[in-house]
């Protein structure tokens, strides 16, 4: 059974929780968050991650180098609370042995997330996101909770990029006969991963997504050169992507210009 994690109710908990959470977190760079309150069991506090190791040794072995691993308890009393900074006070799971509905497990929903990256709530709420808000995705599809750096997408590596948006989207990754490079600095110089005001959540709705690598150039009055060809005629046309353009924006088998 899934823990069910309390309604999100702006008014009643966005400081509410700030001014008891706060205490754990001021040795962390959270001066720019707002927080909201934790989804928690009621009645647990805090045991400090030592004790998660009694029973999930796998998890806490991993975990040292985790981006969240440096959350800790500020003060001499002070715990090491990475773990509980997303799954919430456990005194109660501990004493139940690990009971069902003890624990909060951020697996089910986000909320666990957005009492530090609230921002990320109103990203996934734009016209066109991965469907997280509506659970049929989590953050940690793209994201390492326990172990490593929590981006799993490293620009400069193509084998992380794979791993965190090919192992869904197979087809853009190629292999490709004609090649786009613009993937080799990774999806997201032209996605947003979380969402966009722009369909296929694109970083731009028209040639600036383009125009972010190859330069446009007027050499005479009506002449707009892109890539060594004049483009002034083309750019009326729609987006660089539409239809006769460089519609294999991904890569193609066929053209070198990426037209199908
Ligand atoms: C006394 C043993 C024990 C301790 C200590 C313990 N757990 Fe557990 N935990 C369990 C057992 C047993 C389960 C259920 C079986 C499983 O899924 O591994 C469980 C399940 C969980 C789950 C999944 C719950 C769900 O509903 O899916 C989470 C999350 C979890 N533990 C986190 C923690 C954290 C964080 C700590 C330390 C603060 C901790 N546990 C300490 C025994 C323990
Ligand atoms: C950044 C937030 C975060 C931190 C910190 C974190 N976890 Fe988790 N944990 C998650 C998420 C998200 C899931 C859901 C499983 C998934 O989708 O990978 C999860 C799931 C679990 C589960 C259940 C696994 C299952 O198969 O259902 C256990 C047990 C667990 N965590 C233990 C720990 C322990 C122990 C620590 C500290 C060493 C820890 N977690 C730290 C976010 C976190
Ligand atoms: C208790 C507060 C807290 C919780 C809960 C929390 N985070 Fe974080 N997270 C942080 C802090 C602090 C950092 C450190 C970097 C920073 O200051 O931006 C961070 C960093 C990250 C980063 C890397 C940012 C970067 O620029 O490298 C990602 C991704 C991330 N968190 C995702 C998650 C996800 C997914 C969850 C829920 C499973 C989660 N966080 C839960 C506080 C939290
Ligand atoms: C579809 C994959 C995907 C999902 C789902 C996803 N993220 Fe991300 N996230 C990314 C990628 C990729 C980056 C790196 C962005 C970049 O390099 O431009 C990122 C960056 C971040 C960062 C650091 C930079 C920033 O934007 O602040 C945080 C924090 C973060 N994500 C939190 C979350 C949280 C919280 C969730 C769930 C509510 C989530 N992410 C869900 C892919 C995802
Ligand atoms: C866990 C699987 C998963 C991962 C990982 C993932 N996605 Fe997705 N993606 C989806 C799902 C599901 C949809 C929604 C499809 C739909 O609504 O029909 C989607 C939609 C999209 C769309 C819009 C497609 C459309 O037709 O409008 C784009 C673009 C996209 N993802 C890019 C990315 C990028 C970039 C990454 C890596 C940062 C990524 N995805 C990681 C599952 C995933
Ligand atoms: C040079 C910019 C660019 C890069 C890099 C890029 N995309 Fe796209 N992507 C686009 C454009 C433009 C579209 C819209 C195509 C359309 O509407 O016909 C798109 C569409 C998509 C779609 C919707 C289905 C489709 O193929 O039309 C998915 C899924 C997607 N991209 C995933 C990815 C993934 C995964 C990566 C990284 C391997 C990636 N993209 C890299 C520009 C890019
Ligand atoms: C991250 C940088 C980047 C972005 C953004 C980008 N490209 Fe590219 N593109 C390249 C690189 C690098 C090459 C290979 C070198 C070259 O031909 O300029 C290339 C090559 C091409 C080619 C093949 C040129 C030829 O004839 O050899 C086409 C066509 C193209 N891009 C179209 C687009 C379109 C359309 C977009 C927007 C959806 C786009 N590019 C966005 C970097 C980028």
């Amino acid at each position: 059974m899934r823990l069910k994690l309390p309604h999100w109710n702006p008014s009643k908990i966005i400081f509410g929780g700030a001014a008891a959470w706060g205490l754990f977190l001021v040795g962390c760079v959270m001066a720019d968050r707002t927080m909201v309150a934790p989804p928690q069991v009621a009645g647990a506090t805090f045991v400090g991650s030592k004790k998660c190791a009694d029973c999930h040794e796998d998890f806490t072995n991993q975990f040292h180098d985790a981006t969240h691993a440096k959350l800790t308890a500020a003060g001499s009393n002070g715990q090491e609370i990475g773990c509980e900074s997303c799954h919430g006070p456990a005194s109660l799971h501990v004493k139940a042995g690990g009971g069902a509905g003890t624990i909060v497990n951020p697996g089910a929903s986000p909320e666990a997330c957005f009492q530090c990256h609230l921002d990320k709530r109103g990203e996934f709420s734009l016209a066109h996101t991965h469907p997280v808000l509506s659970g049929k995705m989590t953050c940690s599809d793209c994201h390492n909770p326990h172990t490593g750096e929590a981006v799993a997408e490293n620009t400069s590596n193509m084998a992380a990029l794979n791993s965190s948006c090919l192992k869904c989207h197979t087809s853009q990754g190629g292999p490709y006969v004609f090649e786009h490079e613009a993937s080799r600095e990774g999806c997201t110089v032209c996605h947003l991963p979380h969402g966009s005001m722009n369909a296929r959540m694109l970083k731009a709705r028209n040639q600036n997504l383009c125009l972010q690598c190859h330069f446009q150039e007027q050499t005479a009055p009506g002449v707009i050169l892109i890539g060594g060809r004049d483009h002034a005629s083309f750019l009326t046309r729609g987006t660089c992507w539409s239809g006769g353009c460089h519609e294999a924006v991904h890569g193609s088998h066929v053209s070198s210009s990426l037209r199908f």
